[in-house]
């Protein structure tokens, strides 16, 4: 018996197979070709190529696999969240997607904050209306598209495009769905009053499931298109954060993980839908039923890497080697030479605008604190601590907001380099975890898969059963102590970059 798992992320689409002792046996990803920014804060994507991308990746991941298709006892899915398909009656796509970064919406934000009241938002979806979210990007198109919004029948998210195309089946989870604002959160179902004020009929969106719930079956034309086998169950799926966490085994109240991809994310288990009155994270439903999430995301932490190396160059010829590693590792590696605190450098990460916790599409990002004497290793490091206290930033909320934080679990590319697991460490105060898997939010889909099956008897007691931890490390009390100096300064620097940017 073994478990699929989808992956619609932005840049490919990956799948990815376990065995029932939660086992990557074989993962493949095809790589999407389409991106558009017609215009700056602008990015579409082409719902077909996801499509395309999926049935490339699952073709690959099988063969790779030496597994019959027929031996796959459910498929499960995750993807990038927010993002907007439109569907017209005939069940083809009326325009590209605008997907979770397009920043298009900021008008049709502030309506929406009129209509409601910023408040009584809160109050029926646990959120403030943003960008980022779905809802918005529908308005923006009935506003300035009306005869594309005329056409449209049907609406959903990314991953679930792709579960249509394999199924037939219009589905949603709730983790998904808590990031259009059309969600009344707390209780897990459409919001009567959002969809009424807004206009937005109740026919356009997809049924809601719980994640790990099984939702359809491969029909015989998605069969066709990925080599699985007809009839096979599909469960609901989350969107890529909760799936992540799933993956990482963040099920249990008290668990929190903080995952430093393009974007950087703290996500931490809860058994209520806390909300922060300020609406600085984003307070969704959990891939497990009766759980939710709060996390604090920050547009630009590996971002702020990849910056720095596109612009700057890549590592210094003395460290560089010519061994075909990771241009962030050998960063990390350099950055090393500089103390704890960077000798007063201070990088503020905002160069896409700000989500946690300054909710400012408008920041902008700066290098300050320099002197004659700082060196690369310094900017570099000062680049790793910016960001990590940027992810600090939510740290800082859930204290007020009284969330515990029991255990904390390092992903994404932060979670490879020594030195970054260390600052994370140092600078969050508190000991950090690594998993031995750390496979992403396919690994996490998979999991929803076999859950589905039946292969576990829930989320939490998959996580247990097959998420392990590697390694633990402890803050350096010296260096830690240095760097909440340094929080503390950081903390001035947005105030004080607003006078001025
Ligand atoms: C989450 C978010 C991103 C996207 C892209 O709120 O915007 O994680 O899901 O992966």
């Amino acid at each position: 018996m073994a478990f699929l798992g989808i992956d619609v992320g932005t840049g490919g689409t990956r799948a990815l197979v376990i065995d029932a002792q939660g086992t990557v046996v074989a993962s493949a990803s095809a790589e999407h070709q389409h991106f558009a920014s017609p215009k700056p804060g602008w990015a579409e994507q082409d719902p077909r190529d996801w499509w395309q991308a999926c049935g490339a990746a699952v073709r690959k991941a099988l063969e790779t696999s030496g597994i019959r298709a027929e031996e796959i006892a459910c498929v499960g899915f995750s993807g990038q969240m927010h993002g907007a398909v439109l569907l017209d009656a005939s069940d083809e796509v009326v325009r590209p997607a605008l997907i979770w970064c397009d920043q298009r919406s900021e008008a049709q934000s502030v309506e929406l904050e009129k209509l409601f009241g910023r408040d009584a938002l809160i109050r029926l979806t646990c959120n403030p209306p943003l960008t980022n979210f779905t809802l918005t990007k529908f308005l923006w198109v009935r506003e300035n598209e009306p005869q594309a919004w005329a056409r449209v029948a049907h609406v959903m998210l990314p991953k679930d495009y792709v579960r249509f195309r394999l199924t037939g089946e219009r589905a949603i989870d709730m983790a998904d769905a808590s990031g259009t604002l059309l969600l009344d959160v707390a209780h897990r179902r459409w919001s009567k009053e959002v969809l009424a004020k807004t206009g937005i009929k109740e026919s356009l969106l997809p049924a809601l499931f719980e994640s790990p719930e099984v939702c359809g079956k491969i029909s015989a034309a998605g069969a066709e298109a990925t080599g699985l086998h007809a009839g096979t169950p599909v469960v609901a799926g989350a969107g890529d954060q909760a799936a992540g966490a799933v993956g990482m085994g963040i099920a249990r109240v008290g668990a929190v993980s903080a995952t430093i991809g393009t974007s950087g994310v703290v996500f931490a288990s809860t058994d209520r839908p806390a909300m922060d009155p300020a609406g600085r994270l984003h307070t969704f439903c959990h891939a497990i039923p009766g759980r939710w999430h709060v996390m604090g995301v920050t547009q630009a932490a590996g971002l702020s890497l990849r910056w720095y190396r596109d612009n700057f160059g890549a590592a210094s010829p003395g460290v560089q080697k010519k061994d075909g590693r990771d241009p962030y590792d050998v960063f990390a590696e350099e950055a090393a030479a500089a103390p704890a605190g960077s000798e007063g450098a201070l990088w503020a990460p905002y160069l896409m605008g700000e989500r946690t916790p300054h909710l400012d599409p408008n920041a902008r990002a700066a290098l300050v604190g320099l002197t004659a004497s700082h060196t690369r290793a310094h900017v570099i490091r000062a680049i790793l601590e910016g960001v990590t206290f940027s992810l600090k930033d939510s740290f800082t909320i859930f204290e007020e907001m009284k969330i515990p934080v029991t255990s904390i679990r390092l992903g994404g590319g932060g979670a490879r380099s020594p030195l970054w697991r260390q600052i994370q460490a140092d600078v969050y105060g508190h000991e950090v975890e690594i998993v031995a898997a750390e496979e992403g939010a396919a690994y996490g889909a998979a999991i929803l898969a076999g859950t589905g099956a039946g292969a576990w008897s829930s989320v939490e007691q998959a996580c247990d059963a097959i998420v392990r931890v590697a390694k633990r490390i402890a803050p350096n009390q010296k260096d830690s102590a240095t760097m909440q100096n340094a929080y503390r300064s950081y903390r001035k620097v947005y105030p004080a970059l607003r006078q001025v940017t």
